[in-house]
């Protein structure tokens, strides 16, 4: 059967696609943000995943407000990247796990998540930036096959946190009952606190960001107990994409299965509340 190996949560701006191409990672302003990713990238060398479970939010790109799913899984053989209009260069196509897809897709529907199956699918720069601060040297070439989950954060009625752990879980359970001997490494993408409109713009609250990473570590189901209004009132609007940090947390297992490595928490990159997150799974 298939192993969850870890579990890396982390923000995407699309301003660090523009900081890579420039090659900015030592200028003031980005150090602190790019400082955190070398104990990743060294722990991800050693281990080697096969397989990356990709939860994260797309922002219109591959769907826009006409067709909206709560919960999306990729199916393809690979996944390009394409101009979203922020004017960063656009990454290497990613290569898709087929079987791990229909695999995934048949024991979420099994368990009575109703998703949107995409045979089919463009990923943005929540998917692809994370990607590349993981793996910077990977060229043409990306060292693991992925699998793309999208949660809808971009039109109301949003997922609860509760239904977003609920689903994580499942992630879990679907990755290891998998038929393969892959390793397996959940990536979650989104978030911390960040509000990019409105009169709020510029709000971070870096109390409830930091209580939150606490909480993965200790208590990882303790922002279930909040409503979506309350956690983009805590958070900012698009702070609410720290639904794919509870996602993919859910899905490295309980408090005694998983064991924190790294963090690293910066304020702020462009409008947002920086975090990162390295989770080991143990025996
Ligand atoms: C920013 C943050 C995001 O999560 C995003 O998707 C786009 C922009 C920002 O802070 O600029
Ligand atoms: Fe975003």
């Amino acid at each position: 059967m298939a192993k969850i190996v870890g579990g890396i949560v982390t923000s995407h701006v699309p301003a660090i696609g523009r900081a890579i191409a420039g090659g900015l990672q030592e200028d003031a302003y980005w150090k602190p943000f790019f400082d955190g990713f070398p104990p990743v990238q060294k722990w991800l060398n050693e281990v080697k995943p096969d397989v990356a479970v990709v939860i994260y939010n797309d922002h219109g790109l591959n769907f826009f407000l006409d067709k909206m799913p709560t919960f999306s899984v990729g199916a393809a053989e690979s996944y390009s990247n394409a101009d979203e209009g922020w004017g960063i260069p656009t990454l290497p196509a990613f290569p898709g796990n087929l079987d791990l897809s229909w695999h995934l897709i048949e024991s979420l529907v099994d368990k009575e998540f109703d998703i949107t199956t995409c045979q089919e699918m463009l990923v943005d720069h929540a998917f692809t930036l994370p990607m590349k601060l993981l793996w910077p040297n990977a060229g043409e070439a990306w060292p693991v096959r992925t699998v793309p989950v999208c949660i809808n954060t971009v039109q109301h009625p949003l997922p609860s946190a509760k239904r977003c752990f609920k689903l994580g879980q499942a992630i879990g359970e679907a990755v290891r009952s998998w038929d393969d001997d892959a390793r397996v490494v959940i990536i979650g993408t989104g978030g911390l606190s960040h509000q990019l409109d409105g009169e709020r713009a510029g709000f971070i609250n870096k109390d409830f960001d930091l209580k939150f990473m606490d909480s993965l570590v200790t208590d990882p189901a303790w922002a279930t107990q909040y409503s979506v209004e309350d956690l983009v009132d805590f958070t900012g609007t698009q702070g609410i994409e720290l639904l794919m940090w509870i996602a993919a947390r859910a899905a490295m297992g309980g408090v005694e299965q998983v064991k924190k490595l790294h963090s690293n928490y910066h304020i702020p990159i462009s409008n947002t509340a920086a975090g990162l997150m390295l989770f080991e799974n143990v025996e």
